[in-house]
């Protein structure tokens, strides 16, 4: 089965077409970012712009690489939630026009579970049941896959989401936007033991999270060094962030595998390119007997491939969603 489907939530405008859940024949991804830049973060109202002037284009690009026509796709699966609502109803308004036109099944997708979806697409061996730890620009979850389509929350974020923690800090150290990726790059240069920032563990049975504490003690740590007129070592504190964050992320991981007796975890969502996650959640699952997984970078960050292979699975197991289907920001896992 052959879907082709759309990725519109934020500032990416992603088009893919993934046979049987598992096999990318495109995935195309036109970033927006370096239009948003300039703002420091995505403009709701700019990004549905660009998506309306290039999505037709994209859809057009998908086609010509594969060499498919339209007459070879069976389905049309399409992120309706969470995410900016204008920049949803691009996508999902083209993919309703397209399965009507072409008389095929519409498919939404909770963008988040497609995220998880993504490390199906690199590993034909995984299968549910596994733990998630979802880190994104907007979520930051535990989320157990029982089966194909049997999610559970089993922690979350009680303020900022992680990648918005790495986005507000990269902003007030003049890194820029995004402030994952620039965070990453100048943690690299930088001490991570030099500043003993918090790290927010809670509850040591409960797994949530709480970043706001962190990103507060890094403005004021700035401050205190601004009105000191101390200077300020900026790949220093980004590599002491960095660590803050990545230790609470992955000790809450692991302890909620154990608590559940989960040998095998995956990690997703745009902070999970971070190769300081990468390298610690590999690290720490090996000390446990786990099996980690994550995707590439690509997969990590929003596109249009998870979105295709979660499709897959909610059509084999809900069947369609039916044209009245409606975009959701706020849709909850
Ligand atoms: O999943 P995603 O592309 O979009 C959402 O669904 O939100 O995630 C975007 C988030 C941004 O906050 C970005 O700063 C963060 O992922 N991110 C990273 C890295 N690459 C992207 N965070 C830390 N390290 C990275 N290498
Ligand atoms: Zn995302």
């Amino acid at each position: 089965m052959k879907i082709l489907s759309i990725e519109t939530s934020c500032d990416e405008t992603s088009v893919a077409i993934v046979e049987d859940g598992r096999k990318i024949l495109t995935n195309r991804i036109y970033s927006q970012i370096p239009i948003h830049q300039k703002y420091g973060g995505v403009v709701p109202e700019i990004a549905s712009r660009n998506h309306v002037t290039k999505l037709p284009y994209i859809i057009d690009e998908a086609l010509a690489e594969t060499g498919l026509t339209l007459k070879d796709i069976d389905a049309i699966g399409v992120a309706n939630g969470p995410g900016l609502v204008g920049a949803l109803l691009i996508g999902l308004s083209a993919a309703k026009a397209m399965a009507y036109s072409l008389d095929i099944p519409l498919i939404g997708v909770h963008h988040i579970e497609g995220h998880i979806a993504a490390n199906f697409l690199q590993f034909p061996e995984l299968a549910p049941p596994f733990l998630t730890l979802v880190v994104s620009g907007g979520h930051s979850h535990l989320v157990l896959v029982k089966d194909y389509e049997t999610f559970e929350v089993l922690g979350k974020t009680r303020d900022d989401a992680a990648g918005e923690a790495f986005d507000k800090v990269s902003r007030v150290l003049g890194l820029g936007y995004p402030g994952g990726p620039a965070i990453d790059k100048a943690a690299k240069n930088g001490n991570a033991s030099a500043i003993p920032f918090p790290r927010a563990f809670l509850d040591k049975d409960r797994f949530d999270f709480s970043f706001s504490g962190l990103k507060s003690a890094v403005l004021n740590y700035l401050n205190g060094k601004k009105m000191k007129n101390e200077p300020i070592v900026v790949n220093d504190v980004a590599a002491s962030f960095q660590t803050a964050v990545v230790d609470v992320l992955v000790a809450k991981t692991i302890a909620c595998a154990k608590s559940i007796n989960m040998k095998t975890i995956c990690i997703a969502g745009g902070v999970s390119a971070n190769s300081l996650l990468r390298e610690k959640m590999t690290a720490a699952a090996n000390d446990e007997g786990f099996t980690l997984y994550y995707p590439e970078p690509i997969l990590c960050t929003d596109n249009a491939a998870m979105i295709g292979s979660m499709a897959y699975y909610n059509y084999v197991n809900r069947g369609e969603s039916g044209l009245n289907l409606n975009a959701m920001p706020g849709l909850k896992i």
